[in-house]
């Protein structure tokens, strides 16, 4: 498909005014997952991965997802962001959840796309399209406010200020707290891509129901640190939260490369 000048521009211009509701781990979070998945690939994943991706790094291509959202062509792809959950649940209470779920969501959809990529004959066109949003997905779904409340938009109507900016508490855990570190995300990986193989192996042997079960699990911790209208103590709240964030985006990392590997494997 040829997109003309004047659709680029569009698209360019639509992107960059995005609303930051529409994101997702902000720009950085998915890099930074990405980057720390590319260090954990079996070389036959890896061949399979580039041979799709080609020249697009996981750490690029996680973004894919986020900068297609203005596009009406893709307006299906935007409840696969994320799945609301609209409270705190045991795990029995999660996995009883997720098997009577049948809606367009991360968890549906991420199975989906395992299957998917899965299958030896699907076109080159579809396979990059299912490598991209299951990247982008997996990477989500470690962002603690991707499994919120429905009520509140996984926290989007939370109104926050942050430096005396307005901002959300979905948007303080997509962005402003990574932000906050001022580092590249290679510079980013790099300080948090500390793991041993004993943990690495436990961490990809967990289910995506042990993955959106922790997610919830923090996501409960991190609405009741915070209420609607509250000015927040950056450094305060980059001190309580730092490391949940970190071990979220270095597990998401390493959690992808699991899953390519065994998908590709
Ligand atoms: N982004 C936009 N709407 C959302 C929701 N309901 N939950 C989580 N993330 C979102
Ligand atoms: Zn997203
Ligand atoms: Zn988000």
């Amino acid at each position: 498909m040829k997109i003309s000048l004047v659709k680029k521009l569009i698209l360019g211009l639509a992107i960059i005014y995005l609303p930051v509701q529409a994101m997702a781990w902000g720009t950085n979070g998915h890099r930074i997952c990405g980057q720390i998945a590319d260090n954990y690939l079996t070389p036959k994943a890896r061949k399979a991965v580039q041979a799709i991706l080609g020249n697009e790094s996981i750490a690029m291509s996680s973004n894919w997802a986020d900068f297609i959202k203005s596009d009406p062509e893709y307006k299906y792809l935007y409840n696969w962001h994320f799945i609301n959950i609209e409270k705190q649940l045991t795990y029995p209470e999660m996995q009883e959840y997720l098997k009577m779920d049948t809606v367009a969501d991360a968890y549906t959809k991420m199975n989906y796309l395992v299957g998917e990529l899965k299958k030896k004959d699907l076109p080159q066109k579809k396979k990059l399209l299912a490598l991209r949003m299951l990247i982008h997905i997996v990477e989500d779904v470690h962002q603690p406010m991707h499994t919120g409340h429905f009520s509140d938009k996984g926290g989007n109507d939370i109104k926050l200020t942050w430096f005396n900016e307005p901002t959300n508490l979905h948007s303080i855990w997509d962005s402003q707290l990574i932000d906050f570190q001022q580092l590249s995300y290679t510079e980013y990986a790099t300080w948090i891509n500390h793991t041993t193989i004993a943990q690495r192996a436990e961490w990809q042997k967990a289910p995506m129901s042990q993955w959106l079960f922790e997610s919830n699990n923090l996501a409960a911790q991190i609405y009741a640190g915070v209420k609607d209208g509250d000015k927040v103590n950056v450094y305060r709240y980059n001190f309580d939260h730092i490391a949940t964030l970190n071990n979220q985006l270095l597990k998401g990392g390493v959690r992808l490369a699991g899953l390519l590997n065994q998908i590709f494997g």
